[in-house]
């Protein structure tokens, strides 16, 4: 393949394109800095599964030294078992981060499009032009369900849809899905990393789809985000293409340990997580709209809303020690809040905080 140009211009042929605008994107880069109350990254606030804490703690020493398996055996097994699918249906990676990138480079030839739901998880556009391809935004319908027929329109060869989708919180409709899933030419890719705190999910169906791949993450319900865990299910066709374009080792061997442990016996512990946070989303989005903020409905473990000025207001809630996420510019939406659902005393120190701006 030529080497790209970054200089490339008129005349360019679209790979060359691609690959030139690579080179110019940004680095990602949110605010990380430490902040007393961190309700930016969509984690799981709720601390470390039991389980995997222990493992961690008692076997790190006796992983370390060794390689770990090639492909995490043991872990598409139980994953496989949480996803109701076959082993040999389950690929994992280094967080669904990995997962993606791979099945974005497996499933597309530099120069070919991917066409996604605008706005939608930031790293698309970044995966999608780390492998040449070329990223094609299509708005959301008005009720925020993604568009089926426009995506179809773009003649896209990849397509991904979030769901629930970060950073609206909104999902995509079963019908619009399957129109898109029987229509495309080409692999569709269902990010899933937030399906625990929602009532649909396309996991243990997507083996039946012979072109359809659908990421999960142990980042968010299961609170390992440090571990790096994501995986996909999908037809052996599709999943053994992705394990090609991933690569050996991607999964730690500390990283597997702990969660195995959290796949086998913290099952309670993920549920509860998950249903305070159910209860505490539906709290939090009745005093938010009580402060005069219009959150859209959520099926995540976050909030968007939107405000006036995003990037003030980010600033202005972290000299009261919370943290958030601000988005800008976002169609339809313009400037908004992303705000992680924890614990209620982070809720209420979150509410305290706007209460004070919005005096
Ligand atoms: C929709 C979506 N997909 C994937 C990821 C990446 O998760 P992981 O930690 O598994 O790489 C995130 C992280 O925020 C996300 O919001």
């Amino acid at each position: 393949m030529k080497r790209a140009d970054p200089t490339a211009g008129a005349g360019a042929t679209t790979l060359e394109l691609a690959r030139a605008s690579y080179r110019e994107i940004a680095l990602y880069a949110p605010d990380r800095a430490p902040c007393a109350i961190d309700l930016s990254d969509n984690t799981n606030l709720f601390g470390i599964p039991p389980a995997a804490r222990r493992e961690l703690v008692e076997v790190a020493t006796a992983t370390v030294t060794r390689y770990p398996p090639l492909y995490a055996q043991e872990l598409k097994r139980a994953l496989a078992r949480y996803a109701k699918v076959r082993e040999s249906e389950i690929t994992t990676g280094c967080g669904s981060d990995d997962v993606l990138d791979s099945a974005i480079r497996a499933f597309a030839e530099p120069g070919e499009k991917i066409a996604f739901p605008d706005p939608t998880f930031a790293m698309i556009p970044i995966f999608a032009r780390m492998n040449g391809l070329v990223p094609v935004p299509v708005p959301h319908r008005e009720d925020w369900d993604i568009d089926a027929e426009a995506m179809l329109a773009t003649r896209a060869r990849l397509f991904y849809v979030c769901s629930p989708n970060n950073p609206t919180a909104t999902t995509a409709s079963r019908e619009q899905l399957e129109r898109l899933i029987s229509q495309a030419n080409g692999v569709v890719i269902i990010d899933e990393a937030y399906a625990e705190y929602a009532s649909d999910r396309w996991i243990d169906l997507a083996p039946r789809h012979s072109r359809l791949l659908v990421v999960r993450t142990l980042s968010k319900a299961f609170g390992l985000a440090g571990l790096r865990i994501g995986y996909a299910a999908g037809p052996e066709t599709l999943v053994s293409e992705v394990e090609k374009s991933r690569g050996p080792y991607k999964v730690n061997a500390l990283a597997e340990r702990a969660a195995l442990a959290a796949l086998r016996e913290d099952g309670a512990w993920v549920a509860q997580g998950v249903a305070t946070v159910l209860e505490n989303r539906a709290k939090l989005v009745t005093k938010l709209k009580g402060l005069g903020f219009s959150p859209l409905p959520s099926a995540a473990n976050f909030v968007l809303f939107p405000v006036v000025d995003a990037a003030r207001t980010t600033k202005d809630l972290r000299q009261r020690g919370v943290a958030v996420r601000p988005f800008t510019g976002l169609p339809r939406i313009n400037d908004a809040l992303r705000v992680s659902i924890g614990p209620w005393e982070m809720m209420e120190a979150l509410l305290t905080a706007l209460k004070e701006l919005t005096r």
